[in-house]
């Protein structure tokens, strides 16, 4: 009823309407009408009422409201399902896993303004301050095996990539296996979460965290040398919503296509947009620390670094690229 009355009132944006109109036009009750235009309102709608002329939309809050996000959503599946929305939440990702198991349908997205528990890789913690990001989670069910499933986190590092760059002109990059930087800081981190059986994957979680609107002073003083934004980098604030969209369009784009033809094509397109190959690389946290020359990426998204005794194969952990001497 709320997106309708929106719809309404976006239409007429110079217009008063009459809650008589209004409700003749949904079929409800002029009180009903008052009660949601509050309801509205708390939500952040700068909506005038005037005793004789109507209702007024004024202004729109910078919210990812499941309202706003279905107005301009140009997906066919992700975000078209279910969208769960939340002020403030632990996580993203434990939200999504949960509806999953719950049996959400495929496509169901997870947002929240805030995180206050947001997770990162290997147990680190996501900072999430309230409005300034993009704090996303996406339930897939794809009918691929278990075994691909770590390439499922690069194809969405290649598709928040190609929403970056097209909605922003930022020429970040990806350094494996799927953080998403800009001059060496980090802009987007993305956590994959898996629940499987032997043979098939019930459902994978792909949370994504974007730093869109933070401020450098807003970052914590331990963030600040190694994390950016994308209004830090550009100076201007960007539309969290446009971004959105054009994430779950590039992502259900590239998901489809792997599906159809398998992922040669979005392994190839990781490789162009890789800041990690042809850099010498610190790989640490997955068993044993080395060092050596980030050559290229196998069928299996595994990282291949040539040490100075064999070619190693990374298939967990991180690496650091060694700055450039
Ligand atoms: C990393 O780089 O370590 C991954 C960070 C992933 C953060 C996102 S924010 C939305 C989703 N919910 C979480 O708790 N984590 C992911």
């Amino acid at each position: 009823m709320r997106t309708k009355i929106l719809e309404i009132l976006r239409k007429c944006p110079d217009e008063y309407l009459s809650g008589e109109e209004i409700s003749r036009q949904l079929e409800v009750s002029r009180t009903a009408i008052w009660k949601h235009m509050q309801t509205l309102k708390q939500a952040g709608y700068e909506i005038e009422a005037h005793p004789r002329r109507g209702y007024r939309l004024q202004n729109r809050p910078d919210l990812l409201l499941p309202y706003e996000i279905r107005e301009t959503l140009s997906s066919n599946i992700l975000g078209q399902k279910e969208i769960f929305y939340f002020s403030d939440v632990e996580s993203t990702n434990t939200e999504a896993k949960k509806q999953a198991n719950l049996g959400c349908a495929e496509g169901t997205i997870v947002l929240s303004e805030a995180q206050n528990k947001g997770r990162g890789r290997l147990s680190r913690g996501w900072f999430s301050p309230s409005s300034k990001g993009i704090w996303l989670s996406i339930v897939l069910r794809p009918p691929f095996n278990p075994y691909d499933a770590p390439k499922c986190t690069l194809l969405a590092a290649v598709a928040v990539t190609k929403a970056i760059r097209k909605v922003t002109q930022v020429e970040c990059g990806i350094k494996w296996p799927n953080d998403i930087l800009y001059q060496g800081k980090k802009l987007v981190g993305i956590l994959t979460e898996m629940s499987a059986e032997i043979d098939a994957i019930n459902h994978i979680v792909i949370g994504m965290g974007i730093n869109v609107n933070i401020e450098e002073e807003e970052f914590p003083e331990e963030l600040k040398e190694i994390a950016t934004s994308l209004a830090m980098i550009t100076g201007r604030e960007i539309s969290r919503l446009s971004l959105l969209d054009a994430v779950l369009v590039e992502l259900e784009e590239a998901y489809h296509k792997v599906i159809q033809q398998g992922f040669t094509e979005m392994l190839d397109e990781w490789r162009q947009l890789s800041v990690t190959l042809g850099k010498n690389v610190n790989v640490i946290g997955s068993g044993r620390d080395f060092g050596g020359l980030a050559v290229d990426i196998d069928q299996d998204g595994a990282l291949l670094v040539q040490t100075t005794e064999c070619l190693e194969r990374v298939l967990a952990g991180d690496v650091s690229i060694r700055p450039q001497i």
